[in-house]
């Protein structure tokens, strides 16, 4: 079988078997297919689209690229949640911790920045020491000791995916129902969960940028995970703004602190999506009867700091700081360069091109142009105001944390440019943030 041959029939619309699937992923493993015929395929996809019975396959094959997990003699259910990719999307940093408090066990294999998205991955390595590539044995040990371990892909775990995700980041390929449906549950499937909340993102920020690709979307991931026999929920979710004050690896985990920690009041946008996503997952996992009984439980956990306490146990048993959540500023980096984004008049914040703000970040160097290109952990914007907000002349419209201060220029510009100010006494209706 020959990869060009496979690729022909993908440009010429053809569905793939089971063998050219097969075929393909080996050759993404085994170097066999080169980067450009990689490349090749995944845009003849992305352009003629996939069949169900390809989704399934190509799946498959990824999910069985590598090792796939299994936890016997688990006390609780293992479960997981994943977001098909957003802007300020630090949810599983806090949701992770706080569903081990709740009783379940959470083996969260996670991503990396992908197109104008942050990944959980990169914001975890702002962490010093934080090895998000651990001994499969210390993997295992501190799921079952803490309840929790957010990781990366390591190499023996879907590493398919893990080639054909650098590939698709930086090749235009990312938003295809079938790619991602793969991508996502070939992890998945291969951590050996027993449930899954899938968040679907939706909006100008999103992969999913109209809500039928959402709905799409969510409909492929949950019945492929069904075929594969796991039990998914999938809520979609309004990502036309950024998702909370914080956008950057290093202001993110500081946000996923602060959330923790409770000091200040939380950010209501990211605690309502918190809420909403535990809630799915505790029902899931059985761990409660229904959904108002699953937030109450999620909001005890917050409450008592026991949700901060496990994200606290986990960091240091990957080999973080132990004090991290004490004192969070004497070790995530910060950028020398930090200034206003001031408003240039006075009026209510009624759109922002979310996908734009993404692309900032990277453009600041918090995110890849290239696979392996090294990220700026220090840079973003934090003290991002929310749609709906009314501002002055004047007021900062977020803080951008930079390299040099010529990048804060062209920061300041491109996020100015990417946000809309309409008269403040005109009517407004915040928009939902679950949307189905
Ligand atoms: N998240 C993933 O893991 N894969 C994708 O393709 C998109 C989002």
């Amino acid at each position: 079988m020959l990869a060009q041959e496979i690729i022909r029939a993908k440009r010429e619309g053809m569905a793939l078997d089971e063998a050219q699937i097969q075929h393909f992923v080996r050759g993404l493993v085994d170097g066999s297919w080169s980067e450009g015929q990689v490349a090749a395929l995944g845009m003849a996809i992305f352009l003629r689209g996939m069949g169900r019975a390809e989704a399934v396959a190509l799946t498959r094959a990824m999910m069985h690229s590598g090792r796939v997990l299994a936890w016997p003699d688990m006390p609780g259910p293992v479960l997981d949640k994943h977001s098909s990719g957003g802007v300020g999307d630090k949810i599983s940093l806090m949701l992770a911790p706080l569903v081990a408090a709740c009783g379940g066990y959470v083996p969260m294999i996670a991503g990396r920045g992908l197109g104008h998205t942050g990944g959980t991955v990169d914001k975890l390595e702002a962490i010093p020491g934080y090895q998000t590539a651990p001994a499969p044995a210390d993997f295992d040990r501190i799921v079952r000791t803490l309840g929790c371990a957010v990781i990366g892909q390591t190499g023996d775990l879907a590493p398919a995916d893990k080639r054909f995700y650098a590939t698709r980041d930086v090749t235009a390929t990312v938003e295809s129902v079938p790619l991602i449906t793969a991508s996502i549950l070939s992890k998945k499937l291969a951590a050996g969960l027993q449930g899954l909340a899938m968040d679907i993102k939706c909006g100008n920020g999103a992969f999913a940028a109209t809500p039928a690709f959402g709905q799409e979307l969510a409909q492929s991931i949950v019945d492929v995970a069904a075929g594969a026999g796991l039990k998914t929920r999938a809520l979609i979710t309004d990502m036309n703004q950024v998702l909370g004050w914080e956008v950057g690896n290093a202001l993110e985990v500081r946000g996923a602190i602060d959330y923790l920690r409770g000091d200040l009041p939380r950010e209501p946008r990211t605690h309502e999506l918190t809420l909403a996503l535990g809630a799915e997952m505790l029902v899931l996992g059985g761990l409660a009867a229904d959904t108002p009984a699953a937030r109450r439980r999620l909001q005890a956990a917050l409450d008592s700091g026991a949700a901060a306490e496990r994200f606290a146990a986990m960091v240091a048993a990957l080999g973080g700081p132990a004090d991290l959540l004490d004192h969070p500023q004497a070790h995530l980096p910060t950028a020398p360069v930090v200034r206003p984004v001031p408003a240039p008049r006075a009026g209510r914040l009624t759109g922002m091109r979310t996908r734009d703000i993404g692309l900032v970040i990277v453009e600041l160097g918090g995110g890849r142009r290239q696979p392996g290109d090294a990220i700026d952990m220090r840079v973003g914007l934090d003290r991002m105001r929310q749609l709906g907000d009314v501002l002055s002349e004047g007021d900062p419209v977020a803080m951008v944390h930079a390299a040099d201060d010529a990048a804060a220029d062209r920061a300041i510009a491109q996020v100015l440019a990417s946000i809309t100010l309409d008269d403040a006494s005109a009517p407004w209706t915040a928009s939902p943030l679950v949307m189905a």
